[in-house]
Parts: C-alpha cells; sequence; structure tokens
C-alpha cells in the first residue's frame, strides 16, 4: 500500500515529466498517464486509509491554443514555451494546438469551445478583422492594463499596434509579424530549366513567361496546396495588379471588387492555377514548400514561415517579392488573447508577458521566419532573412494580408475560400469567382 508520502512523490514525479518543454504530444500523453495512474492509486488509498490525504496545491497550468502543431511551427513554439519555463516555471504548458495551415482546422474547434463557454486560457489570433470579430461579439478581455504596466504600445510599430487595437484598446499582444507575399524558389531547377536563377521577374507577366519555361521542363512550376493556400496566391495576384493602395481599397470601399481591372486580375489567377500541381488539395502548405525544397518544383508562393522549411533543404532556396509586389509588405500579425472567462487568467497574463517580451520576440522569430513584432529587440540577434524582412518592413508600404484575417472577417473570408475551391476545381468561373470577391469586400 502506498503511503501519502509516496502519493505525493508521485505526483510531484508526474510534474516533473510534465516541466519538459519541447516536448511532443508523446511527452505530454504520457505524463498525463502518470498523472492518471497516481490519481487512480490515491483512490486505493482513500479506500483503505482513515486519514484524510493533505491538500495538494491547486495545479498551475496554461492552456495555450494555436494551430502551430507540427514541424518548424511545433519547434517554434517549442522555443517560445522554453522562454516562458525559464520565465515562469511554477506554470504547466498545455498544449491545446490544432494542426492545418492557416488555423485551416483549429478555427472551426476554437469557435465552437468558446460557443460552449469553454475558452482556453489563451488562443492564437491574427490582427486586424479576425481579432475585431472576436472583440464585437464580445469574447476578449481588453489588455489596456498589460500594455501600460509593460509600455507596450511604445514598442509597437504603428501598424502592428492598429492591428491588435480595436478603437484604440488593444486586446492581443503579438508575438511575431511575417510577410505574406514571398516567392521562394529552388536555384536548381530554374537552371535546370534553362533559366537565370537570380533573375529578379520585373513584372508579373515576366514570372508567367518563367513559370511556361519550368513547365516545358517537365518539373512542377509552383507548388500550391490546399484552398487556404490558394486564396493565398489569389491574394498576391491581386496585389501585383491592383498596386498596394488599390489592393487595400477593395477591403475599404476605395476599389471596385466589380470592376475589368479586377477581372484580369482572376484570369491571371486562373493561369497561375494552371501551373500547379494536380493534387493540390491533398497537400498542406508545408508539403508544398517541401516540393520546392526537394527539387520536384521550382516556385512556390507563401509566407515567411516557409523559411525555416526551405532553409532546412541541402540546396537552399532563392526568396524574394511575389513579382510585381516589390516595395509593399503583404503584413501577417500573429498575437495572443485573453479570452473572456478563460479558467486561468493569472497564468495567462504570464504567457502574454513572456510573448511580449524581448527574449521571446527574438527567438520566435529566429526559429518560425517573420521577424519580431516589438522594435525593441535587436536586429543584430536576428538571423540573415529575418533582418532583411525586419528592413523591408520599415521601407515599404504595409498591406493587410486577406487569407490571414487581417482584411476581412471571419465569415467572409469562409465564404471567399470556399468559392475559390470551386474554382480552382474547375466549376466555377471568372465571373462567379468575381461576384464572391464581391460579396466578401462588402457586396
Ligand atoms: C498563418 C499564421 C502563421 C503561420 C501560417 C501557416 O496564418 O499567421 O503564423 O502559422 O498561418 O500555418
Amino acid at each position: 500500500m502506498l503511503t501519502p508520502g509516496d502519493r505525493r512523490a508521485g505526483i510531484v514525479a508526474g510534474r516533473e515529466t510534465e516541466a519538459g518543454v519541447g516536448a511532443a504530444g508523446g511527452r505530454w500523453a504520457r505524463s498525463a498517464r502518470a498523472v492518471g495512474v497516481v490519481a487512480a492509486l490515491g483512490v486505493g488509498l482513500a479506500a483503505c486509509s482513515a486519514a484524510p490525504a493533505p491538500a495538494e496545491p491547486a495545479e498551475q497550468r496554461v492552456e495555450v491554443f494555436t494551430w502551430w502543431a507540427s514541424g518548424s511551427e511545433k519547434l517554434a513554439l517549442d522555443a517560445l514555451v522554453r522562454v516562458f519555463a525559464e520565465q515562469h516555471p511554477q506554470t504547466r504548458f498545455v498544449d491545446a494546438a490544432v494542426a492545418g495551415g492557416a488555423g485551416s482546422a483549429a478555427k472551426d474547434v476554437l469557435a465552437s469551445r468558446l460557443a460552449n463557454d469553454d475558452p482556453p486560457d489563451t488562443f492564437q489570433v491574427h490582427g486586424g478583422a479576425e481579432l475585431a470579430e472576436h472583440v464585437a461579439a464580445g469574447r476578449l478581455t481588453d489588455l489596456e492594463d498589460l500594455f501600460a504596466d509593460l509600455d507596450l504600445a511604445a514598442d509597437l510599430p504603428d501598424a502592428v499596434l492598429d492591428a491588435v487595437s480595436v478603437d484604440g484598446v488593444p486586446y492581443a499582444v503579438p508575438s511575431n509579424l511575417h510577410r505574406a507575399n514571398v516567392l521562394w524558389a529552388n536555384p536548381q531547377v530554374l537552371a535546370d530549366a534553362g533559366l537565370d536563377p537570380a533573375a529578379g521577374y520585373a513584372t508579373f507577366d515576366d514570372w508567367l513567361a518563367a513559370l511556361a519555361t519550368v513547365q516545358a521542363s517537365g518539373r512542377t512550376p509552383l507548388a500550391v496546396a490546399s484552398t487556404w493556400t490558394q486564396v493565398h496566391l489569389l491574394e498576391q495576384v491581386l496585389l501585383a495588379r491592383l498596386g498596394p493602395d488599390g489592393y487595400t481599397g477593395l477591403w475599404d470601399g476605395g476599389t471596385d471588387p466589380g470592376s475589368l481591372e479586377v477581372t484580369a486580375a482572376l484570369a491571371d489567377f486562373a493561369r497561375l492555377i494552371g501551373y500547379t500541381n494536380d493534387d493540390r488539395d491533398a497537400l498542406d502548405w508545408q508539403d508544398a514548400a517541401q516540393r520546392v525544397a526537394d527539387g520536384q518544383a521550382a516556385f512556390t508562393v507563401m509566407g515567411d514561415w516557409a523559411f525555416p522549411v526551405l532553409e532546412s533543404a541541402g540546396e537552399h532556396p532563392t526568396w524574394r517579392p511575389v513579382p510585381g509586389t516589390a516595395g509593399t509588405f503583404d503584413l501577417v500579425v500573429d498575437a495572443f488573447t485573453l479570452p473572456v472567462g478563460a479558467p486561468n487568467p493569472q497564468t495567462a497574463e504570464q504567457w502574454l508577458r513572456t510573448v511580449a517580451s524581448t527574449d521571446a520576440q527574438v527567438v520566435f522569430a529566429n526559429a518560425k521566419g517573420g521577424l519580431p513584432a516589438t522594435t525593441a529587440a535587436s536586429t543584430s540577434d536576428l538571423g540573415t532573412y529575418q533582418r532583411e524582412a525586419h528592413f523591408a518592413f520599415r521601407a515599404d508600404a504595409v498591406v493587410p494580408s486577406l487569407a490571414h484575417g487581417s482584411a476581412i472577417g471571419p465569415a467572409e473570408l469562409a465564404a471567399l475560400t470556399s468559392a475559390v475551391g470551386t474554382f480552382t476545381r474547375g466549376e466555377a468561373s471568372v465571373a462567379q469567382l468575381q461576384a464572391a470577391l464581391v460579396e466578401a469586400a462588402g457586396g
């Protein structure tokens, strides 16, 4: 029979297992089993001992909901969690990640948790329209006091502070920034096709010509994945063809989404899809990036979270702004929230403080691609790509991402995503896609 002392030791041992950071689901699962075994032993103990067991201190935990569940994104989250463990060693990180790029599966899971009054302690959100929708629905606690305490507003570029605020009130702590308009290429595949791997593609049409040349060489010109990555691609075509003001105008009423210029851009999108892999709907963005890394495809268009995937390839990739978008930084802001009704608001606040810290911002940006959200981080601590993105962000025109929740709200984005899927499966015309875009942009 176990003594109460044995029982305590068992629980402590279980927690020590859990304290490991960088632990994949397997380790958490093992430690959860350990706690379960101890709990079962505890029941037996209660049955054979009259002495009341001493009360255990309540477990201190923070449940963090993201979609950074695998590959480079999981490694980056692990790196962030390591900083958290250093800063808040008494709090156990509970990983509630749901796999699927750009939150393609996570957002539905989150919506149903929130609807069922089962919020995590904190969840990942995109700055801009996606955040604003949560605020309008009364799902988030404002972070004015935390921002004041950390003097965080002073450390955030205006575009970032705007993205995490609604009516001037901050509701999320940004963890990092990403650039969405990046074209990644495998130089060897280009050389094999007889193209100059250093060519700049000054215009979108130059790039279309290069895609045709790669196609003739027998390799996939442009690797693309499931529907959200196709929306990401559509976003880049709109940006390239309309320019930063014309593109931003689509979402704020300044540009007519029903115009002939937009029709021409959608026809370009159809041409691009013609250069992509047929099995796109079975892939996620990592698979498409890996095809470029492996030399099966020449190009992929993806945000700079693809950097770690491509960087790990033997043949280092090249990157450039998507042709036609040079001088524009298509901004994605990742941030963390304090949901109304969070079970552990104090540990959620610990998480938010870590996310805001310079150590976390640098470690996370270097592991994930992209760049820190706060200006407190020194560029000398950043990797080569991250530094380049940092300077581009400061110099370029900044526009909000469509596919990553900044430009239009979640319901409109979901409807447009579905229309894009129908179009790329060949089941809708350019006119029908344009009608869906008009609707998504506000009718
Ligand atoms: C974006 C997110 C990035 C990255 C990407 C792919 O929406 O902002 O941080 O996770 O999805 O999953």
